[in-house]
């Protein structure tokens, strides 16, 4: 499989030294190896169709800040289009106004007959719909693991392993930022504005952390989850939302003296897409701490489902990206591909 990566950032740099470290799998399971024939960032492309050498690519990026030799001149999208590869993997920033670039970088893919994976949540999160039917026509897949909970494998396991299931509600803690900082202010009885200064010092939170503080990250996660699992056809506008910039110490204090914790939850069920801060009992799974990310299914016949798991880092997400890449891998040898 020819695979070019869209992205060479943390996830685009983290899926090239895993699928480095995993070609031995690929030819045992499938008998070829997945050769990544291109690749580009914000200013720069390379591309080579013989197969490029991933550890050579991430050294590149590391000590001259790009990954290609070559500048970009606006002809991203045609390249996408007439480039010889199978599958490309896109993680580009996530832009919740416009989902670009993403949204052109993937329907060009998809358009042309190329599987996505991607770990981009803004064309999810404001175009699924269209994209999902967009890979129908052009009967291909597109797979988007890591989009959700980085390591946690959520939609995959809602979607294959549990698809005789009718789920009937999720409720999950989907930023690691918002439950270290909860956390933290439970802990150490730090006012929000200092347990938000700390995960900033410590590289938790982002320099702007409106992303994550005020829900927005969440709602995205939520409504690619409502789109995915539950067969809604949502955007990230759907969700309801409030953020964690208003609890208080007295809040946590008070949720305390119940024996509860508040976290940032998202729910949804038949009447509800959203995420707000909530009390949960102390010893609940949703009480977890730290910045791992949680998601509990309702379901008729296996009852609850708990998946727990880290929701970002290089190596996480790219676990994710390549559990995808893995079953377009399988489905190709299904059909004889
Ligand atoms: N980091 C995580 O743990 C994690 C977990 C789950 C999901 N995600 C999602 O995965 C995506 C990537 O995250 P990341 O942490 O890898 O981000 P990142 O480190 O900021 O990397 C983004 C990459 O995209 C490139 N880029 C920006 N604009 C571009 C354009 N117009 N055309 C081509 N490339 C462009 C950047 O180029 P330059 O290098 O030239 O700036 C950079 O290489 C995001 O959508 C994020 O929300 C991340």
């Amino acid at each position: 499989m020819k695979v070019v990566i869209a992205g060479f950032g943390t996830v685009g740099q983290g899926i090239a030294e895993v699928i480095g470290m995993r070609q031995e799998l690929f030819s045992k399971s499938f008998g070829q190896q997945v050769k990544i024939v291109g690749a580009f960032d914000s200013s720069t492309i390379v591309k080579n169709a013989r197969g490029l050498d991933p550890v050579e690519l991430v050294r590149r990026k590391a000590s001259t800040g790009t990954v290609g030799t070559r500048k970009v001149d606006g002809g991203v999208k045609e390249l996408i289009e007439e480039y010889d590869f199978d599958t490309l993997i896109e993680t580009t920033p996530t832009n919740i106004l416009d989902a670009e670039p993403g949204y052109t970088h993937i329907m060009a893919a998809l358009g042309s007959g190329k599987n996505v994976i991607t770990s981009n949540k803004g064309p999810l999160a404001l175009r699924f719909r269209e994209l999902s039917k967009a890979a129908a026509r052009n009967k291909v897949q597109l797979r988007y693991e890591a989009s959700v909970g980085g390591a946690m494998p959520v939609i995959n396991l809602s979607r294959e392993l549990l698809r005789g299931e009718e789920i009937f509600s999720l409720r999950g803690i989907l930023n690691g930022t918002c439950n270290f900082i909860l956390n933290r202010m439970k802990d150490e009885g730090l006012p929000f504005e200092q347990a938000l200064r700390e995960a900033q010092e410590m590289g938790i939170a982002e320099r702007d952390p409106s992303y994550d503080i005020d829900g927005v990250d969440s709602a995205c996660k939520l409504a690619i989850l409502a789109n995915a699992i539950f067969g809604k056809d949502v955007t990230y506008n759907d969700v309801i939302r409030t953020g964690i910039r208003n609890i208080t110490e007295d809040a946590i204090a008070l949720a305390g003296e119940q024996n509860k914790v508040i976290r940032l939850i998202g729910e949804i069920n038949k009447d509800r897409l959203e995420v707000s801060p909530r009390m949960v009992p102390n010893g609940h799974p949703l009480a977890i701490g730290g910045t791992l990310n949680i998601v509990q299914l309702l379901t008729d016949l296996a009852g609850e489902v708990t998946v727990v798991g880290r929701g970002a880092g290089r190596m996480e997400t790219a676990s994710a990206i390549l559990s995808d890449l893995l079953a377009i891998l399988s489905e190709d040898r299904a059909k004889g591909r």
